[in-house]
């Protein structure tokens, strides 16, 4: 069924992953989908395999400028953007006595002010077009509670739910509904560096995290990128019309709100 059919779609860091994996269903239900990526080599290779509706554009969500000119640009090339998921993330672990400012301010830079700029970019389009839209910001479960090697990312993933919650409520006189997923443990490269990074600093065996991550989800093992894609192509639908400012779980059982 093509739930997105005639829609287009800007989903960043999606050269692989979680967003691959969007773009992937969301050209399967229909739509046209920007792979939009700072590595714009890899990119280019996720958007060829996934066929003609997929086309690949550079993207440094920390960048203004190349905010400005990729939602441009896409915007141009298809006519108008009718969905965004702002998926660019990146992860870093730390005691809080070792956080250094560096990691705090390239993590803020592009898990907070990344997914809010690109957030207002698309917004600034949509609502010059006049036809409303959909936003979906990636959250996390590391959002919902702090972790003791985690500060840095669980704050920009609370900071997250937190611009989800007050964009939602400011665009929707616009028709743009904004929502988020919020995931669990996600198997995936991402985790291979979770896993590694946890490794060092836990003193385990590689692999082993991940063996105890996924052992505890009550769902009964970690999640694949595959398990989230229902929930980001609900969200962009007409069914999901009335739905505002929300955070998501889709992780498994882990957390309850
Ligand atoms: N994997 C998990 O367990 C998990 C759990 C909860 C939430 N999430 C969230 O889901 C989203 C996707 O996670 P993933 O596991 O697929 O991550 P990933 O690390 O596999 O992919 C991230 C993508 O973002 C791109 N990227 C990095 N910096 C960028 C920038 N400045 N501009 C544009 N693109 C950039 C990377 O090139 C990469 O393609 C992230 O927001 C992440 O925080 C993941």
């Amino acid at each position: 069924m093509a739930r997105l059919a005639g829609k287009t779609a800007v989903i960043t860091g999606a050269a692989r992953g979680i967003g691959q994996a969007f773009a992937e269903r969301y050209v399967a239900e229909g739509a046209t989908v920007a792979v939009a990526d700072i590595d714009l080599e890899r990119a280019t290779v996720t958007a060829a395999r996934i066929g003609p509706q997929a086309f690949a554009v550079r993207l440094d969500v920390s960048n203004q400028a190349s905010i400005d000119a990729a939602v441009q640009t896409v915007a141009e090339r298809t006519g108008g953007i009718d969905i965004l998921i702002n998926n660019a993330a990146l992860f870093d672990l730390a005691p809080i006595v070792e956080i250094t400012r560096e990691s705090f301010d390239r993590l803020f830079a592009i898990n907070v002010a990344g997914t809010l700029f690109t957030l207002q970019a698309v917004a600034k389009s949509m609502i010059a077009r006049g036809k409303g839209g959909k936003i979906i910001n990636m959250a996390s479960q590391a959002g919902r509670r702090g972790e003791a090697l985690v500060g840095v990312y669980c704050a920009t993933k609370a900071a997250v739910i937190s611009l989800t919650q007050s964009a939602g409520l400011d665009l929707i006189r616009h028709g743009i509904n904004v929502n988020a997923i919020a995931p669990g443990v996600v198997d995936g490269e991402h985790w291979d560096h979770v896993d590694a990074l946890f490794a060092r600093h836990e003193n385990l065996a590689p692999g082993e995290k991940k063996r105890s991550v996924g052992a505890a989800v009550p769902f009964g093992r970690m999640g694949t990128a595959e398990d989230l894609t229902g929930m980001a192509v609900f969200l962009a639908t007409k069914d999901a019309d009335y739905i505002v400012a929300q955070t998501y779980n889709v992780d498994g059982g882990n957390w309850m709100n």
